[in-house]
This record gives C-alpha cells, sequence and structure tokens, in this order.
C-alpha cells in the first residue's frame, strides 16, 4: 500500500515536471551571449531568439526543428531527419495530411510497392517526384538510393515467372561490359528465353523466326550453331512478344 502510494506521488510529480517543461514559458538568455538563436532545452522544435537578453520563443514549421549549425540563417530550422534532437527529443504534433505526415519534408510513396517515386510536402502541399531509372527511395537518409541500400522489402521481393526468378548476380559481355537484361534458357523450348529485366525482373521472350537460343552466346543463334537444340526438329512455334521484353541483340 505504502509502495503504490509513493508510486502515485512520484509518478504525478513526474508528469508535473514534464508539463512544466512542455510549457516552458520563459528561456534565460546566456548573459554572454544576449543576442542570438538557442535551442530550447526541450523541444527540438522550437528555438529561442534572444535579442538583448529578451527571449521570444519560436516554432519552426511543422516537419522541421532547430539546427544549431544554421543559426546563421534566416531560418535556422531544417527537415527533423536532418537535425540532431538529442536530448530534446519533444516535438510538436504532427499537423500534415495526406502523404505529408508533416507539413514539410520529405515522404515515400503511399504505395510501399511503388519504391522509385516519393514526395515532398511543402506547407502540406505534395510534389510526386521519380528517383533516376534504377534507384529506390531510402526512407532513412530520404534520399534516391542503390536498391541494396534502400532495403525496401516490398521492392526486394523477387518475382518469378512460371517457376524461373532472376537471381542476384551480375552477367558480363566477353568484353567485360555489365549486361543490363540478362537472358537465361527456357528449360523446354529452344526459342524462348527468359530475360531478366534490370537484372531482377524477369519476362518471357522469343528469338526471331528461324532461331534458337544459344546458351553459348545467350543470344538468337541459327539451329546448326545450337546443338542441344535438335536440327531435325522443325516444328518450333515462334510467338511475338512485346518489345520491352528486350531483345538479347540489344545487350551491349
Ligand atoms: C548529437 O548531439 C549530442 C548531444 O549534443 C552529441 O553527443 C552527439 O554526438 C550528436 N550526434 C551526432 C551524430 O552529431
Ligand atoms: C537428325 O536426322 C539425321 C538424319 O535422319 C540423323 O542422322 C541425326 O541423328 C538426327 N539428329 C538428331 C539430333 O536427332
Amino acid at each position: 500500500m505504502w509502495c503504490s502510494q509513493t508510486l502515485v506521488v512520484l509518478l504525478a510529480a513526474g508528469a508535473a515536471v514534464a508539463q512544466e517543461a512542455a510549457q516552458a514559458p520563459e528561456f534565460i538568455c546566456p548573459e554572454n551571449e544576449i543576442t542570438g538563436k538557442f535551442a530550447d532545452p526541450y523541444w527540438c522544435d522550437r528555438y529561442w531568439d534572444c535579442f538583448k537578453g529578451e527571449a521570444t520563443p519560436v516554432d519552426c514549421d511543422d516537419g522541421t526543428a532547430f539546427d544549431p549549425r544554421r543559426i546563421t540563417q534566416a531560418n535556422p530550422c531544417d527537415y527533423i531527419y536532418k537535425v540532431n534532437c538529442t536530448g530534446r527529443e519533444a516535438l510538436g504534433d504532427p499537423l500534415g495530411t495526406g502523404v505529408c505526415e508533416r507539413m514539410n519534408g520529405v515522404y515515400a510513396h503511399e504505395d510501399p510497392n511503388v519504391c522509385d517515386k516519393y514526395y515532398t510536402c511543402e506547407n502540406n502541399k505534395p510534389t510526386l517526384l521519380a528517383c533516376a531509372p534504377g534507384l529506390h527511395f531510402n526512407p532513412v537518409n530520404r534520399l534516391c538510393d542503390w536498391p541494396t541500400a534502400a532495403k525496401r522489402g516490398a521492392c526486394d521481393a523477387r518475382t518469378s515467372l512460371d517457376g524461373f526468378t532472376c537471381d542476384d548476380k551480375e552477367y558480363f559481355t566477353p568484353s567485360g561490359q555489365k549486361i543490363a537484361h540478362p537472358t537465361f534458357p527456357h528449360p523446354e523450348d529452344c526459342t524462348k528465353f527468359y530475360v531478366c529485366k534490370g537484372g531482377r525482373v524477369p519476362a518471357l521472350s522469343g528469338c526471331d523466326e528461324g532461331l534458337v537460343y544459344n546458351t553459348q552466346t545467350s543470344n538468337c543463334d541459327v539451329i546448326e550453331n545450337v546443338p542441344e537444340c535438335d536440327p531435325n526438329y522443325t516444328d518450333y512455334v515462334y510467338e511475338d512478344y512485346p518489345a520491352d521484353a528486350a531483345d538479347p541483340a540489344a545487350n551491349v
């Protein structure tokens, strides 16, 4: 009984202290620096503007926080994730709506399967932007980054096509150039092959009529050059594939 009462009193005292700090009605400008901008000891998104010893509180725009490295700038606030808030972690409630969690900042696309697009929010107005081809938005540093660094689970999941999955390897031409869209033989049909678009996304493609896929050259070739394809078999069925399923000849 005694214990729980003490605990209640201590909790109440703690809450009172936190509330007092939260309201922090005043700030004493340092005696040796009566003019300047100073971090609030509690709120990261508030600072104190001291002019001749008189302190005025200034709240940063939602999504930004006081960065002591910017005290010489007219607006010393920067995006929260760029500011070191250690020891003054409190932040005002988010005021943004929709994709803008806070009214200002950089945010991932709302669809977790869309990894190459992101938003910048300015005063709660989002602008959709796209990363350069091959890059993913990294929600930690809020920049476009290599997919391996951005670690976007949903987009990293390998898709498979008829049981074929692109591997993690890089492929090179005999002259040593990286192959952007490497191709792989189809297990049953010499006229078809798989292509890994961007090295990651599998698609089915096929050779032009009369040609078969040569696993030695990773290219379409005449049947005589491809011993594993029966040269006596003439009933190959050639189909049309979407142009973006990539022509192995484009792998230069
Ligand atoms: C952040 O600020 C704290 C307290 O001032 C300091 O100890 C720490 O080294 C800083 N961290 C970085 C990454 O600058
Ligand atoms: C193709 O046909 C020729 C002549 O009938 C035969 O000698 C050869 O073994 C056949 N090749 C294959 C791979 O079946």
